[in-house]
């Protein structure tokens, strides 16, 4: 095990950005505290071939500049609001609309645009960083000032697991989330990469990607994943919810209960045989296949991002909550504390 500090240069305010190399079991984490993101996960293959397996750059100043949240840590409220507007204890509260009508992934400067405290953590057979941020009351226009606390761990058995904790002085919203892009082949489409999801029931969205309301089951439609399926197999279909989305990027709900550590999802890919595994507390997850991936984004190492070059395994509580009565809420009071945990493990087979 290992863990090296370096420096990742500058942000244009001058500010100085730490990149942390973490090291345990057969997989080697890069992470910086900009935006509080996963920088690399380098990984073998079945026969031993390291690979590259997460989207990224090699600047921090691509990631200051990065509008496809590359590997960051996603808040205050992760995915959509609609209208940018919610209301909270009868206070009616304006968001920016920074995709079109809707409020997305925290706003202009989300989290993923912050300069976040990291400091080595002791954890049990592995390694730890935790990152902290203070986000003041009306960043971005939520209410109160929310401390908030991500802690990446890298354990012996191949796993990074997050764990995210945040408290506030004001009644607030909180949705926190990872945006990791991943291709477990290291390079090329995922089209090829089959998907198990723990998961019978999704969210169909309006033309704005919000959730129209109720949870649809995902039998005998191309979004069902209860099968281990190609990923390519059905995503051109001529299936409303597919065409809309030009693709994957639905919330799906997470069988069993929200709160528990349990599985979400699994990757495979199958010339390199390796295999992500999801565990997750929280209710929801995201499945994006990269649609927006355009070849506009150049990443690490040069390699241009083309269309469904990598997918999103957006652990969350449901997109546009805090509009629907009836998704499970998040709303945080002062004296509680928000807590999730994610785990992503890497093996090979
Ligand atoms: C999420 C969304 C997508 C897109 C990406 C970022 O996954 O669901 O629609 O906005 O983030 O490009």
């Amino acid at each position: 095990m290992k863990l090296e500090q370096s420096d990742f240069g500058q942000l244009s305010d001058g500010s100085k950005v730490g990149l942390w190399r973490l090291q345990a079991g057969d997989i080697e984490v890069r992470l910086t505290n900009f935006g509080a993101a996963i920088v690399s996960m380098i990984c073998p293959d079945t026969s031993g071939n390291m690979a590259d397996i997460v989207l990224g750059y090699d600047t921090v100043n691509e990631y200051e500049n990065d509008k496809i949240y590359a590997g960051s840590t996603i808040g205050r409220v992760a995915n959509r609001i609609d209208k940018g507007r919610f209301t909270l204890d009868g206070n009616v509260y304006e968001l920016p609309r920074n995709s079109g009508e809707v409020h997305l992934h925290g706003g202009i400067n989300g989290f993923n645009k912050a300069l976040w405290q990291a400091q080595e953590l002791e954890v049990e057979n592995g390694l730890g960083l935790e990152m902290k941020y203070l986000s003041l009351d009306n960043e971005e226009g939520y209410p109160g000032n929310l401390q908030v606390k991500v802690v990446f761990s890298l354990k012996n058995d191949n796993s990074l697991r997050i764990d995210y904790y945040a408290q506030t002085d004001k009644k607030t919203i909180v949705n926190l989330t990872n945006h990791s892009y991943f291709n477990l082949a290291g390079s090329g489409d995922i089209l090829d990469h089959e998907l198990w999801l723990n998961s019978e029931y999704f969210l169909p969205m309006n033309k704005n990607f919000v959730p129209i309301g109720a949870e649809l089951s995902v039998k005998n439609t191309p979004m069902d994943f209860h099968k281990q399926t190609r990923i390519g197999n059905r995503i051109n279909d001529n299936y409303q919810q597919i065409k809309l989305a030009g693709g994957y990027d639905h919330n799906y709900v997470i069988s069993g209960n929200g709160g528990e550590m349990r599985k979400a999802a699994i990757v495979h890919e199958p010339q390199s045989g390796r295999v992500l595994e999801v565990f997750t507390t929280q209710p929801g997850i995201q499945f994006y296949s990269g649609n927006f991936l355009d070849g506009s984004v150049t990443g690490k190492s040069g390699k241009v991002y083309q269309k469904r070059n990598g997918l999103c395994l957006e652990t969350q509580h449901y997109p546009d909550s805090p509009n629907h009565k009836d998704f499970p809420s998040i709303e945080l009071s002062p004296g509680d504390t928000y807590r999730q945990a994610t785990i992503f493990r890497v093996t090979a087979e």
